[in-house]
């Protein structure tokens, strides 16, 4: 008996639906030529984002910074930081995609600011107890001299997540958390100024005309009371969210902040959104970010996280639906971003490899390309046939793989340095992407210059020659987008199908959508009629690490 899901969906509002494209700004488009992508970069590039068919764009952070990590160290929130141009050049980009009907989401990273902010600046010269330390999270240290940090937390990126400051007079001073790197002051969320503060940006922002908000570290913001000790298991998740009850995630104290912030988006016309990056246990717990009144959507990690597993991934699909649509907001679904394994390369991960500690030059069990690739593009045919709003990261479009290869001198991200090179990290999901085969830096600019190095073999993942390839990943990628929005499969109810315990199966009115996850081919029986394959077979036999859109006669 076929099952059906359905989708719960209250209104109209863009978002519901909406494909919306990530762009890693310094790895984007670099139009002033000194190696790192910029804003001009992504105006000159709309064009190929609107003829791709998508429907909004989500920008990390621009904003002023020191780029300890790579701009989610913010110091000025109302400002962009000169590597990526200037407000104007914002105003004309945000102009720029209104006017091809792209929607366009900016980064928000509220849970911490740069150590470089003038409140933290401020902080440090102010004493003990002061107004200004009281808008970030100082404590004096345990031990008889105070030279133990406060509590026993782990930083996400390796160490502790306290620093002890120097007094003026040279002697050690209080302790500050960041839950990321000690250049990633957490903010002290119960302090209403810092509150006052972020309406006030959120505000600066909405002002300028955004879409929504991408809301950084979302499940950290708010500390349990008396930030007691707490030691993770071995195998947490890197981003944090694998346990329940962890006191710097999930406590419920975030959720005032989002109805507020909800409250004040709505006061603006045009169904501004905001997203949450919130890293929790289970879809359960997710779905209280999206709550009515509360954030609009929030990103499905439990369903990016999920293996190459048939059963797995009907399970995720299945609990994200009943999850989110119980409380009347749509699923996400996202597979790659900036902080994962490119999922051309995680789908074939194997269990030597997980993919929270990167992949570089000596990891063991390299995926095999060729299966992640396969696996990679059957993956999205399935997600882009999901009722809900999906997520897609810049590159993905092309195929890229992971760059597996970057010598260490170029390594940038803080996990590789605050784990003395245990866990290579994020650079490889984010080096600059390839335009054109023939071009200097693979038209990322026209001077060659490159902040992470290219792999020679991105020459082939070239857009300029997946362009002119009929069976390329973006003519797939474009083709399902364009089939996506003609037949509105953003929005409606799925119905579950019976294909084998190897396949997901499913059907959306009278499209039939099937993926292989097995070994072996799946035979689909007579009378189809393909409208989508994610790469070319003849035949009725759906091959494995393969998924195809049909009709029936
Ligand atoms: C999540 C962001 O996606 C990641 O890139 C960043 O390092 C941390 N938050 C800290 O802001």
């Amino acid at each position: 008996m076929a099952q059906v899901e359905q989708f719960a969906a209250p209104g109209s509002e863009w978002w519901r639906t909406a494909v919306i494209y990530q762009i890693y700004p310094r790895s984007f488009a670099d139009a002033s030529g000194d190696g790192i992508g910029d804003l001009p970069g992504i105006t000159a590039r709309l064009d190929d984002l609107h003829a791709l068919g998508v429907d909004a764009i989500w920008l990390s952070p621009f904003m002023t910074s020191p780029q300890k990590d790579a701009g989610y160290d913010v110091a000025d929130y109302r400002d962009v930081d000169p590597i990526f141009g200037t407000l104007a050049d914002f105003d004309e980009m945000l102009a720029q995609a209104h006017a091809r009907g792209i929607r366009v989401i900016v980064d928000l990273v509220p849970n911490h600011s740069s150590d470089q902010h003038v409140w933290f600046q401020q902080a440090l010269k102010a004493a003990p107890g002061s107004p200004e330390r009281a808008r970030y999270i100082f404590r004096d240290g345990r031990g008889e001299n105070g030279d133990l940090p406060p509590n026993n937390w782990e930083s996400v990126f390796g160490g502790g997540q306290w620093t002890r400051t120097t007094n003026p007079d040279g002697t050690p001073g209080q302790w500050y958390l960041h839950i990321f790197d000690p250049t990633q002051p957490d903010f002290d969320w119960t302090n209403e100024e810092v509150r006052e503060e972020f309406r006030s940006i959120l505000r600066f922002w909405l002002d300028r005309g955004v879409d929504g908000f991408r809301v950084d570290v979302a499940h950290g913001m708010v500390k349990a009371e008396g930030l007691p000790d707490y030691t993770p298991p071995i195998e947490a998740d890197s981003m944090g969210g694998g346990e329940e009850n962890v006191p710097y995630w999930g406590q419920d104290g975030v959720h005032d902040i989002y109805r507020d912030w909800h409250k004040l988006l709505a006061e603006y016309d045009g169904d501004r959104a905001l997203c949450g990056e919130a890293w929790l246990p289970t879809l359960a717990k997710t779905a209280l970010w999206v709550r009515p009144g509360e954030m609009h959507q929030t990103f499905n990690f439990p369903y990016l996280m999920t293996a190459w597993d048939a059963e797995a991934l009907r399970g995720v699909i299945r609990d994200s639906l009943d999850a989110f649509g119980g409380v009347g907001a749509p699923s996400t679904w996202v597979l790659s971003n900036h902080d994962v394994v490119r999922h051309a390369s995680r789908l074939a991960l194997t269990a030597d490899n997980p993919q929270g500690e990167g992949i570089g030059p000596l990891s063991p069990g390299k995926p095999d390309q060729t299966i992640g690739l396969a696996r990679g593009r059957a993956a999205t045919t399935l997600m882009l046939a999901l009722p809900g709003s999906s997520y897609l990261y810049q590159g993905e479009e092309l195929g890229l793989p992971e760059a597996m290869e970057i010598p260490d001198e170029f390594r940038q991200d803080p996990t590789w340095f605050r784990t003395n090179g245990e866990r290579y990290g994020r650079d490889g999901c984010r080096v600059p992407l390839p335009w054109s085969a023939e071009a200097p830096a693979y038209g990322f600019n026209t001077t060659g210059a490159s902040w992470l190095p290219q792999p020679a073999e991105w020459a082939g993942f070239a857009r300029d020659v997946e362009e002119a390839d009929a069976e390329s990943t973006l003519n797939l990628y474009k083709r399902l987008l364009a089939e996506r929005r003609e037949r509105g499969l953003g929005g409606g109810s799925l119905v579950w199908e019976d294909a084998g315990s190897d396949a997901v199966a499913f059907r959306r009115g009278d499209l039939h959508v099937v993926a292989n996850l097995g070994e072996t081919p799946i035979e689909l029986g007579g009378n189809v009629s393909f409208v989508i394959q994610s790469q070319r077979f003849s035949g009725t036999a759906l091959p494995p690490n393969t998924a195809a859109w049909f009709t029936r006669a």
